[in-house]
């Protein structure tokens, strides 16, 4: 099976009314986990990747990799999406490559830091939609700012700052209007990365579970029913998988992730894509770190890689299980780019 426009796995899901996981990757073991995963569970399935993936791996590995996924695996649709694309010439570069959706986070600038007013957002979004759109592509926006607490992506807001970045939904409905993206991520109160919150118990000093705005999610899907929305910053950051970690050597401080009942709330109500990195992330490095500690004579990396792969999977197979996507992909013939040409004439 080729690789399919994204759209059509999201306008499945909200037929079926089910979510799908975004994972990212940097790497064949990523891949690999997520693909046997999806086959194990019956899943559709989005496989993204960042710019700072694809300088990693001089874009044409991961490009081949995501090939080779498809190739493996031809009974699961699988969408190769472009994840926080920072301008419309990065989007051209990944459409180039064979991505078949890109997401143009206009909500910033090309520094991914900055935040850009609304009109640079609609006009960037808008580019990109009319390069894509007659290509086959799919194209997601962002509307609002992300908290950016701890990685290279976002404007660093603090939990107070979040607060007048989130999505205005009367304002989501004019951009989705001017735009015409097929998928809308919006800001409301995650963050990328394992630290997501900055709140503290005034007396107690303990950390608290970010605080989101899940009336945000509501109120749009009200006014948008078919909207298709996106959830970035959605690891849950088990506190298991911290726990490996430091059990085997490493140091992070207690934190929290996104509850997984908040995500299916959103689900409920029009979320179509959940982006998760860290959670993939946390197991890989659990298990890796396990293999050192326990097996320091070890130095051949399919002894760790293998374990790092095999901990993966497990995330990966729990997220399609708890987001819905799990039994639904045989539910539909896939697209090619050339029908999805059609769909947006
Ligand atoms: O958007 C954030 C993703 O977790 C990608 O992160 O830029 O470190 O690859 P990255
Ligand atoms: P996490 O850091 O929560 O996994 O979010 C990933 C993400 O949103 C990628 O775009
Ligand atoms: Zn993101």
């Amino acid at each position: 099976m080729p690789l399919v426009p994204m759209r059509q796995i999201l306008d499945e899901a909200a037929k079926g009314g089910y979510g799908v996981g975004a994972f990212n990757v940097n790497n064949m073991e990523q891949i690999q986990a997520i693909m046997q995963a999806a086959n194990d569970t019956n899943s559709p399935v989005i496989i993204q990747a960042s710019r700072g993936a694809l300088k990693y791996s001089k874009m044409i590995y991961l490009k081949k990799l995501m090939e080779a996924a498809a190739e493996e695996f031809p009974h699961i649709p699988v969408a190769m999406h472009l994840d926080h694309g920072n301008s419309l010439e990065t989007c051209k570069e990944a459409i180039a490559l064979g991505f078949t959706s890109v997401m143009m986070d206009g909500s910033l600038g090309e520094d991914g830091k900055t935040p850009n007013s609304y009109e640079q957002n609609v006009a960037v979004t808008l580019a990109v939609v009319e390069y894509a759109h007659p290509l086959g592509v799919t194209v997601e926006g962002e509307l609002g700012c992300l908290g950016g607490i701890e990685d290279g992506h976002g404007a660093g807001l603090s939990d107070a700052q979040v607060q007048d970045h989130l999505t205005d939904p009367a304002q989501a409905e004019d951009f989705v209007a001017k735009t015409k993206l097929d998928a809308l991520a919006v800001a409301i109160g995650t963050s990328h990365g394992a630290y997501k919150s900055g709140r503290k118990d005034p007396v107690t000093g303990e950390m608290l579970p970010p605080a989101l705005a899940m009336e945000r999610i509501h109120e749009i899907h009200k006014r948008m029913p078919n909207c298709h929305m996106v959830m970035h910053g959605s690891s849950s950051v088990p506190k298991e998988l911290v726990d490996i970690i430091n059990q085997y050597g490493g140091n992070m401080p207690d934190t929290f992730g996104i509850p997984i009942e908040q995500i299916q709330d959103g689900i409920k109500h029009g979320v179509r894509k959940v982006n998760v990195d860290t959670d993939s992330r946390l197991a890989i490095t659990g298990a890796i770190r396990k293999v050192f500690a326990e097996k320091p004579e070890k130095f051949d990396p399919r002894d760790y890689l293998k374990p790092a792969r095999e901990a993966a999977y497990e995330v990966y197979v729990a997220r399609m299980k708890a987001f819905g996507q799990a039994g639904h992909a045989g539910d539909y013939k896939p697209m090619t780019l050339e029908d999805a040409k059609a769909l947006y004439r």
